[in-house]
């Protein structure tokens, strides 16, 4: 898992003036908003004895434990319950605040050791501004590891066969791929394609394939650390695959539309994205090595794998300056016919 990044880790909507526990890199973070609707995040955990903070009130913008009551404004602790007047509060009595954004209906939460003005920006994403699209958001756990469902989000390559019976079908009738050109700009990558437009499964194809030209543009981009975003026909993505452990990663997606906005039909939207995601998921939570290997290496790569292969490289260069949090341990089983690396001897 990498620091010194925005990580995207909950849907603004989900923040409220209620204590919100929100999960994220092995930890556990609480988040509410305050008074001015400003985001307040500290890590879901009291000072005195542990207690997780989520489980307690907001009163006045400060938050109250609920074990013993300790009472924290802007982290500092004002108030414990059963002192006696006069008896100053610990020092040491304050929690550790996380800097947040907000943006594009997710809530941004900065993780790292490097001053505030040094970190990377959060993205542009210009395609966003006609808020007059249908937005719908929905949530997946996937035990999988959010650099392998990184990956399968932007990999141009999967959909003929994993998603050959929803919006693929009409890809894997010609799978072949076009080399395309990787965009690369600050902190992300991105690359358009083509597909012929062939019958595809699925209401939303029957739909469009009457009103749209026959080359269908994709383009799928990612941003460090976890947002992707894909932008087919009149349905713009983005996805926040959150990191909630080495094993478990849970997937945010707000999906904007600009045709069938009418409210009724997020229902079939909403059933339609599981589909898909139950098909990613049945193949991402199959890779091994869990995470995706640090050495360009390991696993063998083919033009179409031209994205994802751009994100393995940016990857690498976080992990290369030291951005890493841990031992990057992760090592394919396969040795592709190279004498087995340093880094996996080491081991
Ligand atoms: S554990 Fe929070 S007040 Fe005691
Ligand atoms: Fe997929």
């Amino acid at each position: 898992m990498l620091k010194n990044f925005w990580y995207a880790c909950e849907f603004s909507s989900a923040i409220t003036s209620k204590p919100l526990r929100v999960p994220l890199l092995n930890q556990q973070f609480v988040l509410y908003r305050n008074s001015q609707g400003k985001v307040m995040a500290f890590l879901d955990q009291c000072p005195h004895r542990g207690a997780a903070l989520s489980l307690g009130k907001v009163e006045n913008d400060c938050i109250r434990c609920p074990y013993h009551g300790w009472k924290f404004h802007d982290g500092a602790c004002i108030e414990i319950p059963a002192n006696q007047p006069g008896v100053p509060i610990p020092k040491k009595a304050h929690l550790d605040a996380y800097p947040v954004q907000e943006k594009y209906g997710f809530v941004w939460l900065f993780w790292g050791d490097i001053p505030e003005n040094e970190c990377p920006p959060l993205p542009s994403f210009p395609e966003v501004k006609n808020l007059a699209l249908r937005s719908l958001q929905s949530e997946f756990k996937c035990n999988a590891h959010y650099t392998r469902l990184i990956e399968n989000s932007i990999d141009p390559a999967h959909s003929a066969f994993v998603h050959v019976n929803s919006f693929g079908s009409g890809i894997a009738q010609e799978p072949r791929l076009a080399n395309y050109e990787i965009n690369m700009e600050g902190w992300g990558g991105s690359a358009s394609l083509y597909h012929n437009r062939q019958s595809s499964k699925g209401f939303f194809w029957k739909y469009l394939r009457q009103k749209q030209p026959p080359k269908i543009k994709t383009t799928r981009g990612f941003y460090m650390p976890n947002m992707v975003y894909a932008n087919t026909e009149n349905v713009i993505l983005f996805i926040a695959h959150v990191p909630i452990d080495d094993k478990t990663t849970i997937s945010k997606f707000i999906q904007f539309r600009s045709f069938l906005t009418q409210p009724w039909a997020d229902k079939i939207f909403r059933k339609y994205n599981l589909k898909i995601n139950q098909e990613d998921k049945l193949i991402v939570e199959s890779q091994s090595p869990k995470v995706m290997p640090y050495d360009l290496a390991a696993e063998i790569h083919a033009p179409a794998d031209a994205l994802p292969l751009a994100y393995r490289k940016l990857h690498k260069k976080c992990l290369d300056i030291g951005w890493g949090e841990e031992p990057h341990i992760s090592q394919s089983n396969y040795t592709n016919g190279h004498i087995l690396s340093v880094e996996r001897q080491l081991i």
